[in-house]
């Protein structure tokens, strides 16, 4: 028995070697998959590309306004609605100001890889395991969650965030742990069971899948989500499945921690509008939201049928 778990360990070690701390990306772990329905491995699969593609352009875009080659105003209204005050406009679209998310978008661009599932995951705090159930944790003695394999410990609040007890508890959607006591682990994002099964019903998942018709007309389109209970303006309303992978993606290790300070796209202006100097945790480029909201709104600007431009009420209108 012995020399069994020696051997076992053994292979971990190597294995532990081969994954290079260079290999960027994210892991589909196994509760994401199912032999029976594929669908499921599909969709995720898909919304994870959708976000990094969103991340790819938004990072292409700010580049484009902070280098001053191809000025685009609409652009820069995007950004200026998310990350500056009332007095500050495109002269102040610079570095340094906007290193930090130049930096956030870029290094979610780089986790866009998808690298093969390996014993060694958790090893590489350059990765973000991806999971669909909460069944790898049990329930200690205090109350929290423990994942042994991961050496993760959740408090219960996290855990009971994707099963609300009742009906008007607020329902997470997703959570993202970087495992602070272990700076040389994965990130770990966590897709609530139920979000996932709502996932594999919708009729739209990513920002692709909308017909041009649900972006006709803002107006109609608002009214239309009002009477199913969303009480946001338009943009919260298209911001689908991809835009908040995008956020979660905010929050790994990697693409640099950022904080949740502001939810939806008003408190997110509004947040903007603080002017907070310098970029401390509670400043806009280092809220998941903001920046998440301005890669949908860069993206709605650039969507080639049918591009529209975000208007700072977080209405748009046809380019
Ligand atoms: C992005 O990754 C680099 C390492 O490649 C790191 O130095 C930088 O701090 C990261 N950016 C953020 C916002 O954390």
């Amino acid at each position: 028995m012995k020399s069994l778990v020696f051997v076992l360990a053994g292979l971990t070690c190597l294995f532990g070697q081969s994954m290079g701390l260079s290999e960027k990306g994210w892991i589909l772990d196994d509760s994401c998959k199912t032999s029976k329905d594929p669908r499921k491995e599909n969709l995720i699969a898909q919304m994870a590309d959708s976000a990094f593609e969103m991340a790819n352009l938004a990072h292409d875009e700010l580049e484009k306004q902070l280098s001053g080659k191809q000025k685009d105003v609409d652009i820069q209204n995007a950004l200026k609605w998310m990350f500056l005050p009332d007095n500050k406009g495109p002269k102040d679209i610079v570095l340094p100001e906007f290193d930090k998310l130049r930096s956030t978008l870029q290094n979610v661009t780089e986790l866009s890889k998808r690298l093969p599932d390996t014993t060694s995951r958790w090893k590489n705090p350059n990765v973000v395991i991806i999971y669909c159930t909460l069944d790898r944790f049990k329930k200690r003695k205090n109350g929290d969650w423990s994942d042994k394999a991961a050496k993760l410990v959740i408090p219960d609040a996290d855990y009971q965030a994707c099963f609300p007890q009742t009906p008007n508890a607020k329902k997470g959607v997703a959570w993202t742990n970087v495992q602070y006591n272990h700076p040389e682990h994965a990130s770990h994002l966590q897709l609530c069971p139920w979000w996932v099964d709502l996932i594999m019903e919708a009729k739209y998942v990513t920002f692709k899948d909308l017909p041009k018709k649900a972006l006709l007309g803002p107006a109609e389109w608002e009214r239309k989500m009002k009477q199913a209970g969303w009480n946001g303006v338009p943009i919260d309303t298209v911001g689908l499945f991809d835009r908040t992978f995008l956020h979660e993606l905010t929050h790994t290790r990697y693409a640099g921690e950022t904080f949740d300070n502001a939810y939806k796209w008003k408190p997110c202006r509004d947040l903007a509008k603080k002017d907070i100097p310098g970029i401390d945790e509670k400043s806009a480029q280092r809220n998941a939201d903001s920046i998440a909201f301005a890669g949908l709104a860069i993206r709605l600007n650039k969507y080639r049928q049918r591009p529209l431009r975000v208007l700072e009420d977080g209405m748009f209108e046809i380019k």
